[in-house]
């Protein structure tokens, strides 16, 4: 007799037989002929069967650019990183190459008198973030530079879009993003990270980076971003969050939703990604291991501010050993499945591994 096929749906069956463990060839051993502690008895056997390994190459370290000469400004919800004026951010790239970790992602804060409705500051050539990307290509040519593609840093309602009404635009916004885009890899940007969640700006700006000659400018989108609390601390580094309007809930991904990240994915690869990124990191591993098992893409995850201060904070007051739980956190990544991850703890992970 047919056996009758459970009605899971098919994503979540498949999902399952992801995960699953594959059955062992023979079957395994029962105690005491098997004793998984064995192979944890020492350093020198736990470190022969380590199944995953953080190197500082598989770091990304953000900064945020501030105007000014030799200027630092302390971030007060993300204790221990700086916002950096564009000279500072150069020897701060200098550092990051020392300690071998191969990329950096630029965030501004852009003045206030420069955030407009139009964001329109997001695509004058002499920005702080071009600015910034010539001083670092001209001193430290061997780093990578990532530049973010959204509009919040520029607008005056704290928006990744144009905000026509109380709704984004998305395809007015695709045009502005197209602009911006271009203006950063003019300006030496090697990586552009479109991180606005806008529908069909991947293959908008694949299109104009290859109608202008930028065939080899790489493209790391933000495919699977969601709606999440964990950027709070970012939207203060940056200035945007006293000036936003509602949320971002009509263009960032609801946390509830997981097969949607695989579509997200999918049409991202299908515009022109060269790299993929899921975002936040800690509470999405899940999709993170989902979206490579699947795409087999260059991954990558972003440890969020709102990670990094939560784990701050507790190792601030005690509560958790901090350098411990910044390792953990950061080799969870690398077993999900990350080839990277974008991380706040870059240049102390890196001088850990040393
Ligand atoms: C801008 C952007 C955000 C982050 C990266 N790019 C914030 C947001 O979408 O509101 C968050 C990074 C972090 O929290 O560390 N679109």
């Amino acid at each position: 007799m047919a056996k009758k096929t459970v009605s899971l749906g098919a994503a979540r069956a498949k999902r399952r037989e992801a995960t699953a463990p594959r059955a062992p060839k023979r079957p395994l051993p029962g105690f005491p002929a098997t004793r998984l502690r064995r192979n944890r008895k020492n350093a020198w056997s736990r470190t022969l069967v380590r199944e995953n390994e953080l190197n500082a190459g598989d770091l990304v370290w953000p900064l945020f650019v501030i105007e000014g000469q030799s200027e630092r400004a302390a971030i007060t919800s993300m204790p221990g990183i700086e916002r950096l004026s564009c000279d500072l951010a150069v020897e701060a790239a200098r550092e990051a190459l020392d300690l071998g970790i191969p990329a950096i992602a630029l965030f501004p804060n852009t003045r206030p008198d420069l955030r407009s409705d139009d964001g329109a500051e997001a695509y004058n050539p002499d920005n702080l973030v071009c600015r910034a990307v010539r001083a670092i290509k001209s001193d430290v040519p061997e780093i990578g530079v990532i530049c973010d593609v959204a509009l919040d840093p520029y607008t005056s309602h704290g928006h990744d879009g144009l905000l026509i009404g109380d709704v984004i635009d998305n395809d007015r916004t695709v045009e502005v993003l197209i602009k911006q885009a271009l203006n950063q890899v003019e300006a030496g940007c090697d990586v552009i990270a479109p991180s606005d969640m806008m529908d069909g700006r991947v293959g908008a700006i694949r299109q104009a980076l290859e109608e202008n000659g930028q065939h080899d400018s790489q493209i790391m989108s933000y495919a699977a971003k969601y709606a999440s609390a964990f950027y709070g601390p970012f939207r203060d580094a940056v200035g945007s969050s006293d000036r936003l309007k509602g949320d971002k809930k009509t263009y960032q991904m609801d946390p509830a939703n997981s097969d949607e990240a695989l579509r997200e994915v999918a049409l991202d690869i299908s515009e022109g990604a060269d790299m993929i990124m899921v975002k936040p990191g800690m509470p999405y591993l899940d999709i993170i291991a989902r979206v490579k098992e699947t795409f087999g893409m260059p991954t990558f995850a972003y440890q969020v501010s709102g990670e990094y201060a939560m784990l701050q904070a507790a190792a601030q007051s005690g509560w958790l050993d901090g350098e411990r739980v910044m390792m953990e956190s950061l080799i969870a990544f690398k077993r999900a499945g990350a080839d990277g991850i974008l991380t706040y703890y870059a240049r102390d992970a890196a001088r850990l591994l040393g």
